[in-house]
């Protein structure tokens, strides 16, 4: 990685006062009593990890079997499929017991989840793609694990692979048998498990780690809140309108989801107000510059400026800007662009409006936001590439060199 982002982030790192990546562990003070457990616990949840999905991540591993697995498990696709054959016995043993919905799944919520999404969906790619993929980059145990692991060496297909994720979620038939979501969330769960086994033998992502291993439950709650919550106090500010049903649809199904990745249901927030009382504790705190994480931001970004859609370094940058704010953009380097700046602020939330039908006023640079929202959402099939996604894989390795 070039000297130059390193010494960046540690400048503004020391200038900020951080030490290191911030460890919230010691002050952890949410209680379980705000979870769907609803037990009046305090558990620190980021010394809890996924034991048997890592036990069974942990032999494939070990038997060379990975590659075999990716192969067998490629047709398997659909909510409604069957296991593929060819997974080894114990492979199949486990995904037999995971790869179904918990008994308090609401089947009405999930519905109306499907229903809110297909609505929803244009302005959830732009505030979970720009927004909360970029905010994850000054998340520092998550941009160091990305970094480190293979899919950083090439993050267009990283970050396909991951928008597989949100695209299933937030897809229509996410939870019914032609979709794919509970499928990509268990194949997700045992990437991170392997992931696990992998990054504790990578020497660099060691020299920086603050923890035995990556991903614990409280880091999938950061990436969660980073994602999810942030996405539901943007369709606030932006004037959405969402009814009580919706609203609990929404967190619903993310707490479906964060069970199938492997959270412990006394981790799990029970309402969207725990949520953000969880969000102050864990996420906010922790934010701040890395190296890894500069550099990752700048990759990324670079995809999705795309000349023939008229999206400019200056307009994507100040989206960003918009969407995380400047103390963040700025740790990263985005230079801002006063143009384009002024039209965003001005006229993105005219353009939501007008868009959800609450305002019959077209705002200024109507074609250019329609450019941009459908960009976005090219970007979760497949970098626009193909009407298909892109398969999630599990590594065999981490980051080479
Ligand atoms: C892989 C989603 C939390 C680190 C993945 C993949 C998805 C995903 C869909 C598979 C795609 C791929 O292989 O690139 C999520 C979701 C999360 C979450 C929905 C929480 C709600 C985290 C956290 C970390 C993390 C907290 C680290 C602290 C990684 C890494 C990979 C990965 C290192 C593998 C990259 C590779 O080498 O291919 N994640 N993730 N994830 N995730 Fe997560």
């Amino acid at each position: 990685m070039e000297n130059l982002t390193r010494r960046r982030a540690l400048s503004i790192g020391a200038a900020l006062g951080l030490a290191s990546a911030a460890n919230v562990s010691g002050a952890w003070a949410w209680s379980s009593a705000g979870s769907i457990a609803g037990t009046d616990t305090v558990t620190d949840p980021f010394s809890v990890w996924d034991p048997v999905a890592d036990e069974v991540a942990a032999k494939l591993l070990a038997e060379g079997a990975v590659p075999a697995v990716n192969r067998a498990w490629d047709s398997w696709v659909d909510n409604k499929d069957p296991l593929p054959a060819g997974l080894p016995d114990y492979l199949t043993d486990y995904l037999t017991q995971a790869n179904r919905l918990p008994s308090w799944a609401d089947p009405g919520l999930l519905a109306a989840s499907e229903k809110l999404y297909k609505r929803l969906n244009s302005y959830l790619f732009v505030s979970e793609s720009l927004g909360s993929g970029i905010l994850s980059t000054v998340i520092p145990r998550e941009a160091r694990a990305v970094y480190w692991s293979a899919g950083g060496a090439d993050m267009k297909n990283r970050a396909a692979k991951t928008f597989t994720f949100g695209y299933d979620l937030h897809s229509e038939e996410a939870w019914k048998p032609t979709g794919h979501f509970l499928v990509s969330a268990n194949k997700t769960r045992l990437v991170h498990s392997v992931v696990r086994n992998l990054l504790v033998t990578s020497k660099r992502f060691m020299e920086t780690a603050d923890q035995p291993k990556p991903i614990s439950n409280g880091d999938i709650l950061i990436t969660f809140h980073s994602v999810a919550t942030v996405a539901h106090n943007n369709l606030k500010k932006w004037g959405i309108r969402l009814s009580a049903e919706e609203q609990a649809a929404d967190l619903h199904a993310w707490q479906v989801a964060l069970h199938l990745l492997g959270v412990q249901h006394q981790f799990i927030p029970a309402t969207w107000s725990q949520a953000q009382s969880q969000a102050d504790q864990m996420l906010w705190p922790v934010v701040a510059p890395t190296a890894e994480g500069i550099s990752l931001a700048k990759t990324l970004l670079g995809y999705i400026e795309d000349p023939t859609l008229g999206l400019t370094k200056g307009f994507v940058n100040e989206m960003v800007r918009y969407l995380i704010g400047d103390k963040y953009a700025d740790w990263l380097g985005l230079p801002s662009d006063w143009v384009s700046r002024a039209l965003i602020r001005a006229a993105w939330p005219t353009y939501v409006a007008f868009r959800e039908g609450l305002s019959p006023i077209a705002p200024d640079g109507i074609y250019l936001f329609d450019q941009f929202v459908r960009g976005v959402a090219m970007m979760f099939l497949n970098n626009g590439t193909s009407p298909t996604q892109t398969p999630i894989t599990l590594p065999t390795g981490n980051r080479p060199g």
